[in-house]
């Protein structure tokens, strides 16, 4: 265990004794928690902070490798411990359990191919990789070398993927021929080749035999295995800064191209280790795993760099839910004796559509703590997760946080704090959250609804958008200054729990992702037949949220194709997952008279409402409304 008992609360009582010290005395506390790490040198200062700039420095002039703290002390202290447990994607393939001391030397070798192929500290390496452990090596060693790891979710298209190559100037890529999911294949390797054709920036691609597709390779591309070949287990970290980069991962905004949120080495480190350890209560010998992809911050966070740096035993799962039969998810908890589940609400609602015998069948009796993430949990599915995967004995932690925090902000902590269901409950130690109206006043009330906002620095907190400070700074700083938005409503109870009611802004959360409607919008209005379209959410009782286009001709004539036409341009352009559940044609859209369209009617009519819009004279085409009522879904 890494940290003093005494920052570990035990229950109710001392977590709050904690959490005020945590208040009262930030840089007291974070110290005391910064000393559970090896660092190469300690900090000046431990934090330096302007919201008007914004600008969050923690651990001033510290030095450190974080691999360092995730391998190198774990292998002198527990080198046979299993680090990851692989379980592939077929059922009947073994599943891999890799050491401590076999994690830090693929690490190192592959940090030696890194060295090999040119890559320096500073240098941003794109990896497009499925759930394979080679994704979490891949990781490591960037970190090691110093590089700049930028992973893109493989579930991206070519556009997407190369926008973000770019953005980031991307020195490498790494790859693989293709990935396993469920029964199909899926060629990365031609994805990637079409988003290169956009990238100059790109020198070499590495590229991991997955699949034995049988592919052969491009001018400067190398299979992984052939570069592993020349190397050697020994490689010395590089000394970082505590503020230096760690890696930049992209996050959808409402508008405009995705947001590089750019997260720094030694107060990352230090808040994702410190909120993985106290969320889930982990024991030194439990089996933790998160069912995230590597390629969101949710996997980042809690299924590499938290669990590592706690010297955890993290599993990683390349497969999904649904095969070889909905039961899958029960049958790894058992096959592996799992102690710590987490998950999101989607894949909750999906499964419990499926009869029980799928979840029976499995003794599930190791689960200790569940956890939900990435949306909102409705009470129904909450209530079937706790019955029947954590038969009424395994405490819930509804984790609220966001790319942008790099860490957990509101959740219970499991075994200390009670949860509550549909409410993340109460702030992390050190996390300040507060509530504003709809003047922008913050407020001390109970049981009232607000705009959420933080008030104080927290280590994890994001330091910029790569390349766009000024963004940055109008997103997250401007509505409320001195604060940090996240852009999320939220309703405080009389304990001081929190509840989150959802987005504030253009931002739908599509099956526990963030995706920003307006850019959506930019696409379908690429296609030739299109004059305009607007997109909205509205409630899907297993994606919480799907999305729906509205969309005006130019021929209507020429309609027959348009809805595949559209869901094929999005699928080309930004991936699969933006693609709208329902795309109703209409004559036009509500608009007001300067312009703007009426999203709030339109959410209303793709919710199912009829009627009830209000005062709707006001719009310049108040016609329109019954006409679009009229031929919604
Ligand atoms: O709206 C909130 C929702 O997900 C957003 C952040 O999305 P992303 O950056 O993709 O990170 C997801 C994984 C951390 C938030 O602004 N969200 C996340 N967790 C919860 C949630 N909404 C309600 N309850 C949660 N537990």
């Amino acid at each position: 265990m890494i940290f003093k008992n005494n920052l570990l609360p035990k229950n109710l009582q001392q977590y709050e004794k904690l959490y005020k010290q945590s208040i009262d005395n930030p840089e007291l506390f974070w110290t005391d928690v910064a000393e559970s790490f090896i660092w190469k040198s300690k900090w000046s200062k431990v934090v330096d902070f302007d919201f008007s700039k914004p600008s969050f420095k923690w651990f001033t002039d510290a030095k450190l490798n974080i691999t360092e703290n995730c391998l190198d002390r774990h292998v002198e202290a527990h080198p046979d411990k299993t680090a990851i447990i692989f379980e592939p994607n077929d059922p009947n393939q073994p599943a891999e359990h890799i050491s401590y001391r076999e994690l830090h030397s693929r690490v190192c070798k592959f940090s030696n191919v890194l060295k090999n192929n040119n890559i320096q500290k500073g240098d941003r390496v794109c990896i497009y990789l499925p759930m394979v452990p080679e994704l979490a090596i891949a990781v490591l060693a960037c970190a090691r070398v110093g590089a700049i790891h930028s992973v893109v979710f493989a579930g991206f298209s070519s556009s997407a993927l190369s926008a973000r190559i770019n953005d980031a100037s991307c020195k490498m890529v790494l790859t693989s021929d293709g990935s396993f999911r469920g029964n199909k294949t899926i060629d990365l390797k031609s994805i990637v080749d079409e988003a290169l054709k956009d990238c100059d920036c790109v020198d070499s691609v590495i590229v991991l035999n997955r699949i034995n597709s049988g592919i052969t390779l491009n001018k400067n591309e190398k299979w992984w295995n052939d570069e592993l070949d020349k190397v050697d287990d020994y490689f010395p970290a590089e000394i970082m800064d505590s503020e230096d980069p760690l890696f930049i991962l992209y996050t959808s905004g409402s508008t405009g191209k995705p947001k590089g949120m750019v997260h720094s080495s030694g107060g990352y480190m230090v808040y994702t280790a410190y909120s993985f350890k106290n969320v889930f209560d982990y024991d030194d010998d439990d089996i933790y795993w998160c069912t995230a992809d590597i390629g969101w911050i949710t996997g980042h966070s809690y299924i590499v760099y938290g669990p590592l740096l706690n010297g955890a035993t993290t599993m990683m799962f390349e497969g999904v839910p649904s095969y070889p039969d909905f039961g899958r998810f029960w049958e790894i908890c058992e096959k592996h004796k799992v102690n710590q589940f987490y998950t999101a609400p989607t894949a909750i609602r999906a499964l419990a559509k499926h009869p029980l015998d799928f979840v029976n069948k499995y003794d599930l009796s190791s689960l200790k703590v569940l956890g939900t993430v990435g949306e909102p949990i409705n009470e129904e599915a909450w209530n079937w997760y706790n019955e029947n995967i954590g038969k009424n004995k395994c405490p819930i932690v509804d984790t609220w946080w966001q790319t942008e925090t790099g860490g957990i902000m509101i959740t219970s902590l499991a075994n200390v704090t009670e949860g509550k269901p549909t409410f993340a409950t109460k702030p992390m130690m050190g996390i300040q959250p507060v509530l504003f109206d709809e003047n922008g006043n913050e407020f001390d009330d109970n049981n009232k609804n607000g705009i959420l906002g933080i008030k104080y620095p927290w280590p994890s907190i994001a330091r910029t958008i790569y390349g766009d400070h000024e963004r940055y700074k109008n997103v997250y700083f401007s509505a409320y200054p001195g604060y940090y938005f996240p852009g999320d409503g939220a309703f405080r109870d009389e304990y001081g729990n929190y509840r989150i009611t959802g987005r504030v802004d253009d931002v739908v959360i599509v099956s526990g992702h963030n995706l920003g409607t307006a850019p959506i919008e930019d696409v379908i209005n690429m296609h030739d037949n299109v004059v305009e379209s607007a997109l909205v959410g509205y409630p899907h009782d297993i994606k919480g949220n799907a999305l729906y286009a509205f969309v005006i001709l130019k021929d209507d004539s020429k309609k027959d194709d348009i809805e595949v036409e559209i869901n094929k341009l999005i699928s080309k352009t930004i991936g699969p997952i933006a693609k709208p559940e329902k795309i109703q044609l209409v004559p036009g859209l509500p608009k007001t008279r300067s312009g703007k369209i009426m999203r709030r009617i339109l959410r209303k009519i793709a919710s199912g409402e009829k009627d009830n819009f209000g005062d709707i004279s006001t719009l310049l085409n108040p016609e329109i409304v019954e006409q679009i009522v009229e031929g919604s879904q």
